[in-house]
């Protein structure tokens, strides 16, 4: 897990975000196993910028890059702009000999580039950390450009399974985001690790200047079991109709949105 939550010093951030500098957690490794996770999400991202060419472009929260080595086939220069030093510097081995990709410490509330200098922006799977993400989401509204686009993702409460669940308690899904730690980190010093309403997202993204440009469903088919005895190249062509096909049902744990200025 990631470590506890730090405050910051700074005046217009309330909350540090460097919980994931923890020396006992590895994020590389996570990703072992999670093979048709990744070509799941790197799908929708190619779905939504194919054919498009970007002059700058900041993958927010981007870990150790995972997705930056994409981006820049699209984009003239990549920032991975990381507020883990941690993930920073297994970035370093990750991304070595990719010299158009920056790496640089910052939070997603307070980003170092200046007004309008960014023609693309990804924010994937940093909604989980942040309960509120107005304030982010109005960061990036600051530093997109006019015609800008940005890919974001979210962590979906409201999906397939968990509706089914809901419908048979007869109880209504959530608008707030559910809290989904462990009731031991169910403390105000461990990382917020939240799940989001597609539908309070879309106000948030409204409230923060955003307009929906496309929506896709993603890791529709994200299960243990389907993974161990489903070939991976099956999964994914079966994926690749369910992300457009979904789409509008938030169907899938994860909802990938492409959006632009209003
Ligand atoms: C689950 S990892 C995802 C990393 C990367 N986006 C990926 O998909 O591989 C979450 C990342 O979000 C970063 N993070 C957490 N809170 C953040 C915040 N407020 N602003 C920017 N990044 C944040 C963490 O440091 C971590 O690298």
């Amino acid at each position: 897990m990631p470590k506890k939550t730090t405050q910051s010093t700074k005046n217009k951030t309330t909350k540090k975000a460097d919980q994931y500098d923890n020396d006992d957690y590895d994020y590389v490794d996570y990703w072992t196993g999670r093979d048709y996770e990744h070509d799941a999400e790197e799908m929708a991202i190619k779905r939504f910028i194919k054919g498009k060419k970007f002059k700058a472009a900041a993958d927010v929260g981007g870990g150790y890059g995972r997705l930056c080595v994409l981006l820049r086939k699209y984009a003239d220069k990549v920032t991975l702009a990381e507020p883990s030093k941690v993930q920073l510097d297994a970035a370093k081995k990750f991304l070595k000999g990719h010299k158009d990709i920056d790496a640089k410490l910052m939070q997603a509330d307070e980003l170092k580039f200046k007004d309008e200098s960014l023609d693309l922006v990804t924010m994937i799977r940093v909604m989980h950390h942040l309960p509120d993400p107005v304030p982010e989401l109005k960061e990036v509204h600051r530093v997109l450009t006019k015609d800008g686009y940005f890919v974001l993702e979210l962590a979906n409460y409201a999906h397939a399974r968990n509706r089914i669940k809901h419908a048979i308690k007869r109880q209504p899904l959530p608008h707030d985001p559910v809290d989904i730690r462990s009731e031991h980190n169910r403390h105000e010093e461990e990382i917020a690790f939240v799940n989001h309403n597609p539908k309070t997202v879309v106000r948030q993204l409204d409230r923060a200047g955003f307009q929906i440009v496309k929506v896709l469903s993603v890791s529709n088919l994200r299960s243990p079991k389907l993974k161990k005895y489903v070939p991976h190249g099956v999964m994914l062509s079966i994926e690749k109709i369910m992300q457009p096909t979904l789409a509008r049902t938030y169907f899938g744990p994860s909802v990938f949105f492409l959006l632009k200025k209003k």
